[in-house]
């Protein structure tokens, strides 16, 4: 970080941050390293495992042919993410992939086993059978035990190349709590609006979000991360915005819908 623009200020949406969302509330990261103990907290390095390794593939590694050609230098994105496609074999707390709850699956059932970052409680959700390689889009992906407090949905594919939106919807039955929509033409512009939908009927449009990090044809992360009050959602490692709980019932928040002009390589939901 030599420009003076650390990591922490990228993930706290920080006064240093040029991309900072000014009507971002101020609120640090709950979960830097060291706050959760028994934890080791960030990837220490680049962004592991870029998208273009799918996960089972073998001998899929970080640098692979087919790695995140534009990926952030900086690293990290939410401390305790779960592991990358290919994996990231010297990183601290990394866990075999699928071992968490990846979509696909890596080709055998989730053992359970390992170093998990993943809380006690937390269901393991992938299917027995789970397929490997891209997955269908639309994706519905079932969370069994619903949203709480350091869950953290991890979404890695790639946009199409002549892509129009993206659609990541976090559901309560037909309501949809969070409805994360990047635009890639609303009137020749790139928007992020995000919504809440309640009884079939949208609310207010949040388009807070300061940049627009989706380029058609690229690799990208999507982290959701859920807090007590709110949902932090980073891309590519970078913090983007965070998303006030409109629906507070988070644990009825059960199912992650996704859609849109993208190519879905995992979708891994865990609890860091
Ligand atoms: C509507 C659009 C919906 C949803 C909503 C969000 O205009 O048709 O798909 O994106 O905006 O407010």
């Amino acid at each position: 970080m030599s420009d003076g623009f650390s990591l922490s200020d990228a993930l706290s949406g920080g006064a240093n941050n040029p991309n900072a969302n000014p009507n971002a509330q101020p609120n640090p990261w709950g979960n830097q390293p060291g706050t959760f103990p028994g934890y080791p907290g960030a990837f220490p390095g680049p962004y592991p495992g870029a998208p273009g390794a799918y996960p089972g593939a073998p001998g899929a590694y970080p640098g692979a042919p087919g790695a995140y050609p534009g990926a952030p230098q900086a690293g990290g994105g939410y401390p305790g993410g779960p592991p990358q496609p290919g994996g990231f074999p010297s990183a601290p707390g990394m866990v075999p992939p699928g071992a968490s709850g990846m979509y696909p699956g890596p080709g055998q059932p989730p053992s359970g086993g390992g170093a998990q970052p993943t809380a006690p409680g937390f269901p393991p959700s992938v299917p027995s059978g789970a397929p490997s390689g891209p997955l269908k889009v639309p994706c519905d992906i079932p969370l069994p035990a619903g949203l709480q407090p350091r869950t953290l949905l991890t979404i890695v594919g790639t946009v199409n190349p002549r892509a129009t939106c993206i659609k990541v919807d976090l559901k309560k039955g037909n309501d949809i709590a969070l409805h994360f929509n990047p635009r890639f033409n609303e009137d020749g512009r790139k928007v992020i609006v995000c919504n809440t939908m309640l009884h079939n009927t949208w609310g207010k449009e949040d388009r807070t979000a300061p940049r627009f990090p989706f380029e058609a044809g690229k690799p990208f992360k999507i982290q959701i991360l859920c807090e007590a009050d709110h949902l932090k959602i980073a891309v590519n490692d970078a913090h983007l915005m965070q998303y006030n709980h409109r629906i507070k019932e988070l644990n009825q928040i059960n199912k992650l819908c996704i859609n849109g002009d993208i190519t879905l390589t995992s979708v891994t939901p865990t609890t860091i």
